[in-house]
C-alpha cells in the first residue's frame, strides 16, 4: 500500500536539496552602515571573493533595487521602511534557492533592522556593521551628496538631518576608517565560511 502513496511534500524540492545542488549553506548578509562607509564596494568584492571560491552570491544594492522594484521610493520614513521591507523579502526568496545575498543598504535604523531580520528570520540573518565616522564618510563623500545636504539642496539625509542608529550588537563590525577594502573582505568572508560551507559530515 504505501508504495502507492505520494505525499506532496516528497515532490516539493526543499531548500536543503537546492542548498545541495550549489554547494553552500544559503545567507542572508546584510550590510548597514552610512552613505560612503564602503557598504557598496565591499559588497561587490565580497561576491568576487565568494564566486572565486566557488560559491554562489547575489549583492542587492541601490543600482538593482532602488532603480528597479523599488523606483517608487523616496527617502521619508515610511519609503526606507518599505524599501528595507521588500528587499528583506527578496532576499529571503534568495536564501530559500540555496542563494547567498549581500545587501548593501543604510537600513538606519533598529526598527528597520529588526523587521528585516524577523522577515528573514534569525537564523539566516547575519548583520555586518560597516562602520566609519561620519566625518571620514563626509570627507570622501564620493558621490557629492554630503555637499548637498550640508547646503541644504537635499533635506532628509542620514547622518546630516536625518538618523543612523548603530546596531548595538551586530554579528560582526568592520572599521573601514582603520582596514583597507582587501582586509574588510577578509575579515567578512571568514566569519561566513564556516556558516556556509557544507562539511563532508553533512548530507
Ligand atoms: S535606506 O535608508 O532606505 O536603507 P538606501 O541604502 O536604499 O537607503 O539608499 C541610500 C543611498 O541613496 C545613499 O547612499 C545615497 O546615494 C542616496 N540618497 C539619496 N537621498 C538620500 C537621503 N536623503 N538619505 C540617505 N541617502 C540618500
Amino acid at each position: 500500500m504505501a508504495d502507492h502513496i505520494h505525499p506532496i511534500f516528497d515532490r516539493l524540492l526543499q531548500r536543503a536539496d537546492r542548498e545541495r545542488r550549489l554547494g553552500q549553506r544559503s545567507k542572508v548578509v546584510w550590510l548597514t552602515g552610512l552613505s560612503g562607509s564602503g557598504k557598496s564596494t565591499i559588497a561587490q568584492h565580497l561576491e568576487r571573493r565568494l564566486y572565486n571560491e566557488g560559491f554562489f552570491a547575489q549583492v542587492l544594492d541601490g543600482d538593482n533595487i532602488r532603480h528597479g522594484i523599488n523606483n517608487n521610493l523616496g527617502f521619508s520614513e515610511a519609503d526606507r521602511r518599505e524599501n528595507i521591507r521588500r528587499i528583506a523579502e527578496i532576499a529571503k526568496l534568495y536564501a530559500h534557492s540555496g542563494i547567498i545575498t549581500i545587501n548593501s543598504f543604510i537600513s538606519p535604523t533598529r526598527a528597520i533592522r529588526q523587521m528585516a531580520r524577523e522577515i528573514i528570520g534569525s537564523d539566516d540573518f547575519v548583520e555586518v556593521f560597516i562602520n566609519a565616522p561620519l566625518e571620514v564618510c563626509e570627507a570622501r563623500d564620493v558621490k557629492g551628496l554630503y555637499e548637498k545636504a550640508r547646503a541644504g539642496l537635499i533635506r532628509g539625509f542620514t547622518g546630516i538631518d536625518d538618523p543612523y542608529e548603530p546596531p548595538p550588537a551586530p554579528a560582526l563590525e568592520v572599521n573601514t576608517a582603520q582596514l583597507n577594502i582587501e582586509e574588510s573582505v577578509e575579515l567578512i568572508f571568514e566569519y561566513l565560511l564556516p556558516l556556509i560551507a557544507i562539511k563532508d559530515t553533512d548530507n
